[in-house]
């Protein structure tokens, strides 16, 4: 799939692009399926949300599981990705947020690329979000919030966390990066003055919607009070030239991908069903 030049334009312009459904309920269905597969095993991959069982997100599928595997190489997905950042790409991080009906926890404000830059020395800004709606997104379900426009502001200067978040002491050091209390967050005033200069929008659509966002878009999402999971996953693309600096410490492989081969589509007409 390749975007058109209205979307590659209003992807630059907003930092965001929500494209309509163009993965079949079968898939979506198989991609579930692998999803619950994964949330099942007790892995650091896994986290789960603060003082509870409910499991919050799982990382690194994309290099254990059949079906991740072949979604990052999807070229519905990479061939965006690809035209986004203008060159190859690898896959950087991977996730699947499950936000489970009346459990999933918030996202506070924040901008991902921060993470990338100060934890894993990621040079520039160059790589995309793709996102695939694994179920409907709707407003009761804490759909993600986004500011339009804001990736135009650059890595913002926001609050730092010290310490490990509350409900996860006995926790790995990189955990403050995954739980609803982040370890880099935007404050009131911050996002009061973001959404005064920008919008405010809201990313809902049906199943099998794809959404690509820029790393520096400041977003977040709230609470799932509501009977219906909102099972996204997330895929991080990288420009092959973007490598994070060497480094005597690394994130996890699951954090930040050890593979820096550049991807190449799937060939002819795939189904992940
Ligand atoms: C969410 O799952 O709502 C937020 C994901 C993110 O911050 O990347
Ligand atoms: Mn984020």
């Amino acid at each position: 799939m390749l975007l058109t030049t209205e979307q590659l334009e209003a992807y630059r312009a907003d930092g965001f692009l929500l494209v309509p459904p163009c993965f079949e309920a079968a898939e979506i269905a198989a991609l579930k399926d692998e999803a619950g597969k994964e949330f099942a095993v007790d892995s650091e991959r896994r986290v789960l949300e603060r003082n509870s069982s409910v499991v919050r997100s799982v990382y690194g599928s994309h290099v254990l599981n059949e079906a991740f595997q072949r979604l990052v190489r999807d070229p519905r997905l990479l061939g965006p990705a690809m035209q986004v950042l203008g060159d190859r790409t690898y896959v950087y991080q991977f996730k699947v947020n499950a936000k489970a009906a009346f459990g999933g926890d918030l996202w506070e404000w924040h901008q991902d690329y921060v993470f990338w830059l100060n934890e894993d020395g990621v040079p520039e800004p160059n790589l995309v979000n793709v996102v695939v709606f694994l179920d409907e997104v709707t407003e009761f379900n804490g759909p993600m919030l986004m500011v339009r426009g804001s990736h135009r502001e650059g890595v913002i200067d926001c609050r730092r966390l010290a310490d490990k978040p509350e409900g996860y002491e006995e926790g790995p050091s990189w955990i403050a990066n995954l739980t609803a209390d982040l370890k880099y967050s935007l404050g009131k005033e911050q996002l009061a003055r973001l959404v005064d200069k920008y919008s405010l929008v809201s990313a809902k659509g049906l199943r099998g919607s794809v959404l690509l966002f820029h790393p520096n878009l400041v977003h977040g999402s709230g609470q799932n009070m509501s009977p219906f999971d909102r099972m996204i996953s997330i895929v991080t693309y990288n420009r092959a030239d973007n490598l994070p600096r060497p480094a005597a410490k690394r994130r996890p492989w699951f954090l930040v991908s050890e593979d820096h081969s550049p991807l190449v589509p799937l060939a002819g007409t795939v189904s992940l069903a």
